[in-house]
Order: structure tokens, then sequence, then C-alpha cells
């Protein structure tokens, strides 16, 4: 039978029962012959599953497992059943209440539970707790990128000696998927270029600067009571989370150890609604941005605010949303788009990451990186366009800006005492120089360098 024949195609369409349509006549394919999942035999047994951390994602791992069963059953073939929720908390009343442990060595020492979800995040327990489960033979599914960033290469090689499976796709992007991308759709590709927006905190913050002409802080105080940004936001707006999300791509990529301590890093403190008012004049927006990028042998990895253009693919990625880009040498320029973040979609990448465990619950697949460390490449040899904001007269100060930097492109907001230009692109290690040589022109009271953020090339 052909793939379009109308038998099928109104098998695809036509509402049905189990055994076949609604008006009697027979299916022509059963889901699974057309999906490729599992029957599910009434003998098998079910894959037993634990849940450490029962907070947001922890407990929306439950919803997804309890939403989907029938979906998750069908395609592992067998259930994905909870047996235990480590949580210091007891959750009276509630349909969990029963699987609540209190104590990590009953997951640890039950032989029954074959996969491990750490939603606990912080490195404390979960590292021990996590080492401990890989060691005893259990898979592990996580959301946790400061475990992943810190400890990654060490788990994934137990993982490989125990023949089980540490995986992470939950840990950069929340719900999208792009650790499995990088792994299985484009792994026949040289990864030359990863760029994301990968923090959607401070997506949030900055879109509302830029389409409300909201401040910085009030911006983060939104975002705080929407319940995106943490009382402490430093994570966030500092950059630290997207430093940490990058190094894992990064590390994915290349298959080599990333130290992230070694990614020159800043957030978005320091961006202000009147910088905005001029990217606006530029038909620009300033987003916070991780990369990666390979370049004569050498890998260059940055955070930082950029100033992007409309034509940027990044451009339109706004709210709590998160964008990524990743170039390949055959495949060109591919996107992955949506919920960065949230209880739901971060379960679901979760949940994925255990049916694919319980798929192949007696072998380990190949996924990760090796001990192997990979160099980041200084940070001067990276080319960017600069923005650069000075007080004081624009028409004074011309000659000397395109004299230092170049040929620039200026702006002047109406009523304000300053001017902004946009130079050329250049090296970073240049642009330094570049800005002693104004700082040092600049010698009016009136005159200071205001502010400066990257460009897109
Ligand atoms: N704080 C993170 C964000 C959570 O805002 O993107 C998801 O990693």
């Amino acid at each position: 039978m052909r793939l379009d024949s109308p038998a099928l195609l109104d098998g695809l369409w036509a509402s049905r029962t189990e055994a076949g349509f609604s008006d009697g006549r027979e299916v022509p394919y059963t889901s699974s012959q057309i999906t490729g999942i599992h029957e599910i035999s009434q003998e098998d047994e079910m894959i037993k599953v634990a849940i450490m951390g029962y907070g947001t994602i922890g407990s929306g791992v439950y919803e997804v497992l309890e939403t989907n069963r029938e979906v998750l059953a069908a395609s592992v073939g067998q259930e994905l059943s909870v047996k235990y929720i480590l949580d210091l908390r007891d959750f009276p009343g509630t349909s969990v209440e029963k699987k609540i442990v209190h104590d990590f060595s009953v997951i640890c020492q039950d032989k029954e539970v074959k996969i491990v979800v750490e939603t606990m995040g912080g490195l404390d327990p979960a590292y021990p707790f996590v080492k401990a489960c890989l060691e005893a033979g259990k898979h592990v599914a996580t959301s946790n990128k400061a475990l992943v960033a810190a400890h990654g290469t060490e788990l994934l090689a137990i993982a490989r000696k125990k023949k089980v499976n540490f995986m992470f796709e939950a840990s950069v992007g929340g719900g999208i998927p792009i650790i499995r991308p990088l792994y299985r759709c484009l792994m026949g590709e040289k990864i030359e270029e990863i760029t994301g927006i990968l923090n959607g905190t401070t997506n949030f913050i900055l879109t509302k600067m830029d389409k409300e002409g909201a401040s910085f802080e009030w911006a983060l105080k939104e975002a705080q009571a929407l319940g995106y940004a943490e009382r402490n936001p430093e994570a966030d707006v500092e950059g630290h989370d997207t430093c940490r999300k990058i190094a894992i791509l990064t590390a994915m990529a290349t298959g080599r150890e990333v130290n992230y301590e070694e990614i020159p890093t800043e957030g978005i403190t320091k961006i202000t609604d009147v910088d905005f008012r001029y990217a606006d004049a530029l038909g620009m927006s300033v987003k916070l941005v991780g990369q990666s990028r390979v370049e004569n042998g050498k890998t260059y990895a940055w955070v930082a605010p950029l100033m992007i253009g409309k034509d940027h693919p990044l451009y339109a990625v706004s709210d709590v949303y998160n964008g990524i880009v990743v170039k390949g040498n055959m495949i060109g320029t591919t996107m992955y788009y949506g919920s960065g973040a949230g209880k739901l979609p971060t379960a679901s990448a979760v949940v994925a990451d255990m049916v694919e465990e319980a798929k192949h619950i007696n072998s380990n697949i190949p996924i990760g990186w090796s001990g192997e460390k990979l160099s980041i490449a200084s940070g001067q040899d990276l080319i960017f366009r600069y923005f650069v904001r000075v007080s004081g007269s624009c028409e004074d100060r011309k000659d000397l800006v395109e004299a230092a930097f170049g040929k620039s492109r200026f702006v002047q907001l109406e009523g304000m005492d300053e001017f902004a230009f946009l130079t050329g692109e250049m090296k970073e290690a240049r642009f330094t120089e570049s800005m002693e040589i104004l700082k040092e022109e600049l010698t009016a009271e009136n005159e200071r360098v205001l502010q400066v953020i990257r460009g897109n090339r």
C-alpha cells in the first residue's frame, strides 16, 4: 500500500475505536505500525522510577508521567511507575503522600528502581546523590545545569562504565530539544557555531525594557512577581546561568570537556532603558547571548549582552522564550525555539530522557564528552561591532571617534547631551586599544564613556 493511499490517509484522520473506525471499518494500520511504538503486553513489568526533589520541575515530571501515562507506556513498551519521591516535605493528603521518602539510601539501595530523576538543583546533595545512583547502576535524568556543567565529565564516565545513561536534555533550553539534536540529528555535522538566548528570565526583563521602556530594576521586580526570577536573581542577571548552558552545548558539540569558568561572562545589570532607545533608533535590540564558535582550529566562547539587528534569527525571540541557532558545516543554519523554562516544558524534556533510558535499559548510549579538555581561545581575537555611548557633543567628537575606530554610524537622541556610535567590525583587541585613545582625548569635564555593548557581526 502506498503511503498516500486513500485508505491510509482515511485511517490517520478518521475517528476510530480500539478495534476499528467508529463506522465499523477495520483499522488499516495500527498507530504502533505507523509510529514504530510498542504494543504493551499485560505481562510486561513496570519500570520503577524515583524522583529526587518535588519542587516545580519534580512535580511537573510526576504530572507529565500521570497525564501522558498511556502515550509513554506505548512508547516504552512498559509503564513508568513512580515508586519513590525524595523530598524534605511530606505532602500530606496528596496523591504522592505514600511515595515520599526522606532517606536517599531507600532509593539508592532499591534494586527495583532503574531510573532516577534529579530535580533538586544545586550541587549539594545533588552531586553525591546522582553519583551514587549511577554507581549503583541506575539511569539518571536531570534538569540541573549546575550539576552537568560542574561534574558532567565524571558522571558521564561513570554512566559509561556502569552501562547506564546520564541524560540532561532539560538542563539547556528547558523544553526545547537541543541536546538530543546535537547527538542525534546533527551527528554527521561539524558544528561551527552555537548562538543562543538561553535564559528566560533575562530575556523577559530585556523584552520589557525594549517593548515598554521599562527600567532594569522595574522589569526585574516584574519578573520576580511573576515567579520567573528568583529572590536572589544573580545567577540569571549576571549571566552565570547562560554561561553554564553554553558550556554544556559547547562540550556536546566538540566532545570535549569545557571549564565554564574560562568563558568570559557579562550579565545585563548595566543595560539601561536609554540603551534601548538608541537600539530602537538603530533598528536593533539587545539580547543576552551565549555563543561558541570554532574558527581556524580555535574554539571561542562568551556570554554578553549583544545588540542585534532585525535580520538576526534571535531578534524575534522575546519574553521568557529561548532560541538557539546552530550552524553546521553541511546543514548550514538551524534554529530551535520554545519555552526555555517553566514546569511542564522542562518536565517534558526530563521525561523524554526517561523514555530514552527506559528504551536502553541495559546499555549506554555514547553521548556527551570525554575528559579531554577544550581550551577556550582568548576573547581578544573575537570580532564584533561595538555600540558606544559618550556624554558631550557629537559634532565636536565625530572626527576623533572615526580616527580611533574607523567609519562609524552616529546616533543622537533629542534633548540628550550625549551621543552614540556603532563601529564597523573589529577585533576586541583593536577595540580595547581604540577605547584607550578615545578616553585619553575626552578631556572636557562633561565628557565620558557611558556605555559599551557588543554588536553582532
Ligand atoms: N532561571 C532559568 C531561566 C531557568 O530563567 O532560564 C531555566 O534554566
